[in-house]
């Protein structure tokens, strides 16, 4: 229960996010199995244009908003800024060896760094829907949480169709 009038808290908007990006993960598993380029290239699209909004809205507006009640001391938020940077370093070296026209080598590097993604953030998501959202539910004021949805609203999130 919240009472911030909005049935689905103050994360409830990331939670859908989590939906969306589950859904293009399930299309990048299958790219890789197939090694079919062009739905790369679309995932790598789909994390450099929303999921870095979404990654934004944790990173700067709903984290700084728990750190106040948690402290920054080692913790669930550490360790989810930690896969957060796991993440992106392995969006880089995809992006990177997609340039020009991969070889072989380049290929199963490709497709080992994709697979790593997929599990990394499959289980980020389970965390941060099922331990770190709650806490925020838990620890934020109504003022907080007010303040913190319209924050994240302004930086906005998949209204094209999602990187597809
Ligand atoms: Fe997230």
């Amino acid at each position: 229960m919240n009472n911030t009038g909005n049935d689905a808290g103050v994360t409830g908007l990331l939670v859908d996010e989590h939906k969306i990006v589950l859904a293009r993960l399930m299309a990048f598993e299958t790219a890789l199995d197939a090694f079919d380029l062009e739905q790369i290239h679309a995932t790598i699209r789909f994390f450099d244009e929303q999921v870095v909004l979404h990654r934004r809205k944790e990173e700067e507006v709903l984290f700084p908003a728990m750190k106040k009640h948690l402290g920054t001391e080692d913790g669930p938020i550490q360790c989810m800024l930690a896969e957060h940077q796991d993440e992106q370093e392995k969006i880089r070296k995809i992006r990177s060896l997609l340039e020009g026209n991969p070889g072989p080598t380049s290929r199963s590097a490709i497709v080992k760094a994709g697979r790593y993604i997929l599990d990394l953030l499959r289980i980020h998501i389970v965390k941060e829907d099922n331990i770190l959202f709650p806490i925020a539910e838990s620890v934020l004021t109504d003022e907080e949480k007010k303040e913190v949805l319209a924050r994240m609203k302004a930086i906005g999130f998949c209204n094209t169709e999602c990187g597809g």
